[in-house]
């Protein structure tokens, strides 16, 4: 039966008493704001598929960079979109590639923002594949031991420019361990990672991909991300990714996958991120446009949803805009 005379409209009733029982407000000091940073100058190249998302040169990025430090943004993760491509995506660890020359400039003009960068090849191979690849005959196959040397050059390369947190994403196997490795071998043993534990093989990326000018030349990416099916593994990759002294894990995307971030709070109680991807960021505004959902409720909603479901930090294009809402006294 219950308890007849609890009725739980009764703390609903005024505003004061629901701000009293509110649970989880978003704060914008948990948010990343991701960027897509190219080669030039003066460069300002809309995304058609993400309204208000821009390819931005690095003199551009600065001074957005500036506006976003201003409303209270904390944290930034970077992309870059290099000048040429080649066979081993040899300008994402080149010494004056573009995110190493962004990360010291960043670093120099606004020393205490924490610049986080995606450690990957996709952006960088001429077949646009996070990793080295061998045959490129039908059946392509990707070198995952080349490419984790790879990967903590990029890294190194990174942090010796002054990032303060790596993000590997290319999900191959014993990413973090390797990175882990050569950055305690350089002495940079402070640095933390933030792993892309849980990445899922999902169509949600296809925006970004036009973005970051990083879709596959041929095949997919099926042989390294993960089955959309299968919750299981995404938890055994993330423990083995703690394992491997990951600081931070990630689940990737994050609305259709709350149920791994909820799964891996529970079980694993490390901080965790959930990236709010590209695709889900087109599609509240290709139906605002079209006047079909109100726009900022609608985003106020899925980002609620994922920090319920257990996210500690969200990565999202919406970062900006959300703090220019929570500045003006919008709700959480
Ligand atoms: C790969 C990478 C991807 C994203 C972040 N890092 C894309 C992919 O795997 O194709 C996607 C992010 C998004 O969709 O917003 N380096």
């Amino acid at each position: 039966m219950g308890y007849p005379e609890y009725r739980p409209r009764r703390l609903r009733q005024n505003e004061n008493f629901r701000k009293l029982i509110c649970q989880k407000k978003l704060s914008i000091e948990n948010f990343v704001m991701p960027f897509f940073v190219k080669e030039g100058k003066d460069i300002r190249l809309p995304i058609s598929s993400m309204p208000g998302i821009f390819q931005l040169s690095l003199d551009n990025l600065i001074k957005e960079i500036k506006e976003i430090k201003d409303l209270g943004i904390l944290a930034i993760l970077l992309f870059g979109i290099p000048k040429r491509k080649d066979e081993f995506g040899s300008q994402a660890y080149a010494k004056d590639g573009i995110i190493q020359k962004t990360v010291s400039k960043i670093k120099e003009k606004f020393p205490d923002i924490l610049v986080i960068t995606d450690i990957c090849l996709c952006e960088y191979t001429s077949y646009g594949h996070c990793g080295v690849v061998r045959k490129k005959a039908k059946f392509f196959e990707i070198d995952n031991d080349a490419t984790l040397d790879l990967l903590a050059k990029i890294a190194i390369s990174h942090v010796e420019k002054g990032a303060d947190m790596v993000a590997p994403s290319a999900m191959m196997d014993g990413q973090v361990k390797a990175i882990r490795k050569a950055l305690d071998r350089s002495g940079f043993i402070n640095t933390p990672i933030m792993a892309y534990s849980a990445k899922f093989s999902s169509c949600f990326y296809g925006p970004f991909r036009e973005a970051a000018e990083s879709k596959p030349k041929f095949g997919d990416r099926k042989s390294y991300q993960m089955d959309i099916h299968n919750s299981e593994e995404a938890l055994r990759e993330i423990e083995l990714d703690i394992q491997e002294g990951a600081d931070i894990v990630m689940v990737k995307p994050a609305l259709s996958y709350l149920d791994i971030i909820y799964k891996a709070k529970e079980r694993f109680g490390i901080p965790l991120a959930a990236y709010n991807v590209s695709g889900e960021f087109s599609m509240v505004k290709a139906s605002a446009r079209f006047g079909w959902l109100d726009e900022e409720k609608t985003i106020l909603e899925i980002l609620t949803s994922i920090k319920r479901a257990g996210a500690d930090i969200i990565i999202s294009y919406h970062t900006k805009e959300l703090a220019q809402w929570l500045k003006k006294g919008g709700e959480g």
